[in-house]
């Protein structure tokens, strides 16, 4: 194709060279011949996969390559390429406003919060994936918060104690909260990693067999249940601690989550999943059409998108992009009861002259769980309309990559990727299809 193109152009030339002689609109097409080779050679795709699989846009996201037990970035993946990039959130700031808001609510509730009077303010924690970066962070940050965490070698421990009735465990210690004079001792009853016994990790329903364990095992010591994301949560809520009056916290603002918000779930935290939609391909597209890659993020675009930095950062060094996350409560749940409606400020049409249909491939990890197919997927889908873009949506089991990978057979047939893997060890799994 490209060589079609250069002939194109060639002939193009010969052309307007010919008509030199007959001397009048010679130089218009010469130069527009010249500014189609420009913008040719800035973009990284032209028709038909001229350009080599190892060189296209390539976007991770909500899985960022990394040791899964060291957390250590895997700075190869991140920079495969020039149009290689990270979007997620950031892990942290969200970790600590997910313990805050669990704080917080204790302390708002503390005449109540205690069911059995024991002076003993009990949670259990649903841990998503002990080698995953964000559910370390969700631990810890809860952990931080209430004074329950242990500082081992790599930071604090982050580690599932099992079980804890007593407090005896060595991965966690019992905390203090200090309310209007009265102190109560904080203590993790419970914690485990919600995975099936095929390997899924985040497993909602692994956390409600889990959630029906612990209510019978440890019975009214549990004050509050605490989950690193609203899948698990809401299935630990609809299978207990809603009948049971147990506030109960997660994550990803999933619109259920927020709707159950009215029937007593404690608050989520959204991390902006209508921003992260919109990075992941808008890097693509920036990308494929040849434009400075702020284009549409920190820059507005022709059709005037544009992100705050107040909902997102780039941070070089890792050559990703992060969404800020905000608590979502009691307090202000209406404002977020549709988790799938895209970002207003970056939610206009761009133009197909400038943005021609490209196709990609794209794949969630696993087409069960709830954050990804509820709200991320409908998000992106939304996005690849305003965008041009033609997405292949591919659907993992979260077990294996290879589950994934074989469905990448032909990635010459495609523009550009986005990889949502299922463990973050293995970009060269995905890399190493492009690199053929
Ligand atoms: C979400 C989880 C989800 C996980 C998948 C996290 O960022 O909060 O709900 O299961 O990503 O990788």
């Amino acid at each position: 194709m490209k060589k079609a193109l250069a002939l194109t152009l060639a002939a193009a030339m010969a052309l307007s060279l010919a008509a030199c002689g007959g001397g009048t609109s010679s130089s218009a097409a010469a130069t527009e011949s010249t500014s189609t080779e420009t913008s040719e050679a800035a973009s990284t795709a032209t028709e038909g996969g001229t350009v080599a699989n190892k060189d296209k846009p390539l976007v991770w996201f909500n899985r960022q390559p990394s040791n899964s037990t060291t957390g250590a970035l895997d700075m190869e993946a991140l920079s495969f390429n020039d149009h290689t990039y990270y979007v997620g959130f950031d892990a942290n700031q969200g970790a600590e406003l997910q313990g805050t808001m669990v704080l917080d609510y204790i302390k708002a509730h503390a005449d109540t919060i205690d069911k059995n009077g024991d002076g003993i303010i009990g949670y259990v924690l649903a841990i998503g994936d002990i080698g995953h970066n964000d559910s370390i962070a969700r631990t810890r940050g809860v952990r931080a918060a209430l004074g329950t965490a242990v500082e081992g070698d790599n930071g604090i421990v982050s580690d599932p104690v099992g079980t804890n009735a007593d407090g005896s465990a060595t991965v966690v210690k019992d905390g203090t909260i200090e309310v209007d004079g009265k102190t109560f001792t904080v203590r993790e009853l419970a914690s485990q990693e919600m995975k099936n016994s095929a390997g899924a990790t985040w497993d909602a329903g692994t956390a409600s067999n889990a959630i029906s364990a612990w209510a019978s095992s440890l019975g009214d010591t549990i004050d509050i249940v605490v989950s690193n994301n609203d899948g698990m949560g809401m299935a630990m809520f609809n299978s207990w601690s809603q009948e049971a009056g147990v506030p109960t916290f997660g994550y990803d603002a999933n619109a259920d989550a927020v709707a159950a918000i009215a029937d007593g779930y404690g608050g989520t935290i959204s991390q902006h999943a209508d921003v992260q939609a919109y990075l992941t391909l808008r890097l693509l597209r920036n990308a494929l059409d040849g434009v400075d890659i702020d284009t549409g993020i920190g820059t507005a675009d022709a059709a005037g998108n544009v992100l705050s930095d107040d909902v997102y950062y780039y941070d070089e060094a890792s050559r990703s992009y992060y969404a800020l996350n905000v608590a979502v409560t009691a307090d202000n749940y209406t404002e977020f009861t549709d988790s799938t409606k895209t970002y207003e400020p970056v939610s206009a049409q761009l133009d197909a002259a400038t943005s021609p249909e490209k196709t990609v491939w794209l794949d969630i990890y696993n087409a069960a769980d709830n954050f990804l197919s509820a709200t991320y997927q409908p998000l992106l889908e939304k996005y690849d309309d305003l965008m041009n873009l033609k997405v292949d949506y591919i659907g993992g089991d979260g077990q294996t990559e290879a589950n994934i990978t074989n469905r990448l057979g032909n990635p010459s047939a495609y523009d550009a990727f986005a990889i949502n893997m299922v463990k973050t060890d293995n970009a060269a799994s995905y890399t190493s299809l492009l690199s053929q």
